[in-house]
């Protein structure tokens, strides 16, 4: 596994939509080992996305700190959202600030794991915004997009 370089808000391709992953091949299994070593690296993170170090294909991986641990979402599809939460969120390529957004309180995804299983889950709370969040990543859509206007703040200077 490697550290790879997460690009920030100013570069364009964080507004691009990503494309599927037609197989899981060796490269794009470490790809998603490179992703959550940087996501870990620090314990700056609690999701990222693959556009997030440059590579506009549609896999997240997730790990909130909780029972499910570290889990890798390819091709990922939200199937149905529930209620409403309002989160405050940041990211790893938008460093040094923080803003509230309204999510689902529960979600339904399938994906695909990193062995090619399909798998689904349902989810809520934190592990669906965190989710939702990544999921936006894929269609090239930021927390600061879609914040409550007024609620974008400096966190954090050296982040
Ligand atoms: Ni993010």
């Amino acid at each position: 596994m490697a550290l790879r370089n997460i690009v920030t808000e100013e570069d364009p391709i964080l507004h691009k939509k990503s494309r599927e992953i037609e197989e899981i091949t060796p490269r794009i299994v470490k790809l998603i080992d490179d992703m959550a070593e940087t996501m870990y690296y620090d314990n700056r993170g609690i999701g990222i996305a693959a556009v997030q170090v440059g590579v506009l294909r549609r896999a997240f991986v997730v790990d909130i700190g909780d029972e499910h641990g570290r889990l890798n979402f390819i091709n990922p599809e939200i199937t149905s959202r529930e209620g409403e939460q309002r989160c405050s969120e940041g990211c790893l390529s938008v460093p040094g600030k923080s803003g509230e957004v309204m999510r689902p309180q529960k979600i339904h995804i399938r994906a695909l794991d990193i062995n090619g299983n399909p798998f689904e889950m349902d989810a809520e709370g934190l592990l669906a915004d965190c989710i939702c969040h990544e999921y936006d990543h894929l269609d090239g859509i930021l927390f600061t997009d879609r914040a409550i206007p007024g609620t974008i703040e400096v966190v954090n200077a050296e982040q």
